[in-house]
């Protein structure tokens, strides 16, 4: 046996062994997975947008316009107007002076750390930051030092000893496996007693936190000179591929100048960007599908109330803590073969022994939905 084949056999003795699903569907409350009809319970697509007839006609028109491909980096060849109208929907929905876009969220947050901190700052990161975080700080080489998941005592106790000269202070804002938002007041006011720069990601928040989903900013009334670095993807509530930071225009200014996953790689496809900035656009227009999600997610985290389940509802984000990799597995094919789709989460995404189903609420769901999942998480649990 070769030795990838071996690997191979240790992550399956580990229970730890993924494979791919095929979705033969468009992202939806409903999906066909592998060829079984199944209500869809894992999507990121918040906003149930992926199918939206307005923003799908800005794609294709793109396409018709501006062709497939960008061709180029963005500092070369790929600047397209499709990204000029991109960056101008970010800044104008996140309320920022400036914003700069990404291909991805993964290298937004890789591109940004890296390039504001360097080995002589200190970067404060949260334990469960995401993992495109944990890899900017290690490829900014500087000492990062983790503070226990939204803990603010800890964090001040490691600000006070290490008292850096640049530090920043880099979190999650609704953290991507457990679902719980960061405490953005405090860290902001540690930020300001201590002379740190705060980096928030707003991932799973953009779309999905404040009365017309701005994200987190909104949900707790704070401004851009509190966090004066936000991150963010495209591709969950916006329903497209690509990443962002926004804030300042001297911060874009000089995240495009040393960010080496902005520099050193193709624009997004023109019509990628025209489907985020219409994503963006027609979110900003119907402020309704947010409070739709809000109203959903509410009434989902009651129902598992009801049934004895103990979950918080801070966001669409609902994690069911199960413990055992193998068992958590059992769980979530036993759920699929009731007809609800929600895979198990487990280590490297989440630490060893403490595996998860990661159920999350979408727009696109109706009541009916929620009940049906509801019933058979609890069947799928009662049978492992
Ligand atoms: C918190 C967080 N940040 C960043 C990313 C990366 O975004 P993208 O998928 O656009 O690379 C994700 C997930 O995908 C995430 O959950």
């Amino acid at each position: 046996m070769d030795s990838f084949a071996s690997r191979i056999d240790a992550i399956k003795a580990a229970h730890l062994y993924r494979k791919l699903r095929t979705l033969s569907t468009p992202q939806g409350r409903e999906v066909v997975i592998d060829g079984q009809r199944v209500l869809l319970f894992s999507s990121n697509s918040y906003l149930g947008l992926n199918t939206n007839g307005h923003i799908c006609r800005e794609a294709i028109r793109a396409v018709e316009e501006f062709g497939v491909g960008s061709g180029g980096s963005r500092l070369v060849t790929g600047n397209m107007t499709p990204h000029m109208r991109l960056e101008a929907a970010v800044a104008e929905f996140k309320g920022s002076e400036a914003a700069l876009a990404f291909t991805s969220g993964y290298t937004a947050n890789v591109g940004v750390i890296s390039s504001l901190c360097h080995k002589d700052t200190v970067i404060f990161s949260d334990a469960l930051n995401h993992a495109s975080i944990i890899d900017g700080c290690r490829l900014a080489r500087g000492l990062t030092a983790v503070y226990a998941h939204n803990d603010m005592d800890d964090l001040l106790q490691r600000v006070r000893h290490l008292r850096p000269r640049q530090g920043f202070i880099v979190t999650d804002s609704v953290f991507s496996m457990d679902g719980d938002i960061a405490r953005l007041p405090d860290l902001a006011s540690i930020a300001r007693t201590y002379g740190l720069t705060l980096v928030v990601d707003d991932a799973h928040a953009t779309g999905v936190l404040g009365a017309t989903g701005r994200g987190s900013l909104e949900h707790f009334g704070l401004s851009h000179d509190d966090v004066p670095v936000v991150t963010g993807t495209l591709s969950k509530a916006v329903p497209s591929e690509g990443g962002f930071v926004c804030g300042s225009s001297s911060l874009c200014d000089l995240i495009r100048n040393t960010a080496r996953s902005f520099i050193f790689t193709t624009a997004p496809s023109p019509s990628t960007a025209a489907t985020a900035a219409a994503g963006l656009e027609y979110i900003a227009a119907h402020p309704e599908l947010v409070a739709r999600l809000q109203g959903n997610v509410a009434y989902f985290v009651k129902k598992l109330g009801r049934i004895g389940m103990d979950v918080q509802g801070q966001s669409p984000i609902i994690p069911i803590m199960v413990g055992d990799e193998e068992k958590a597995a059992q769980a979530a094919d036993a759920l699929l073969a009731l007809g609800v789709f929600a895979p198990c989460i487990r280590y490297p995404t989440v630490p060893k022994g403490m595996a998860r189903l990661r159920l999350t609420v979408m727009a696109a769901h109706t009541r009916e939905d929620l009940d049906y999942a509801a019933i058979c998480l609890e069947k799928a649990l009662a049978a492992v």
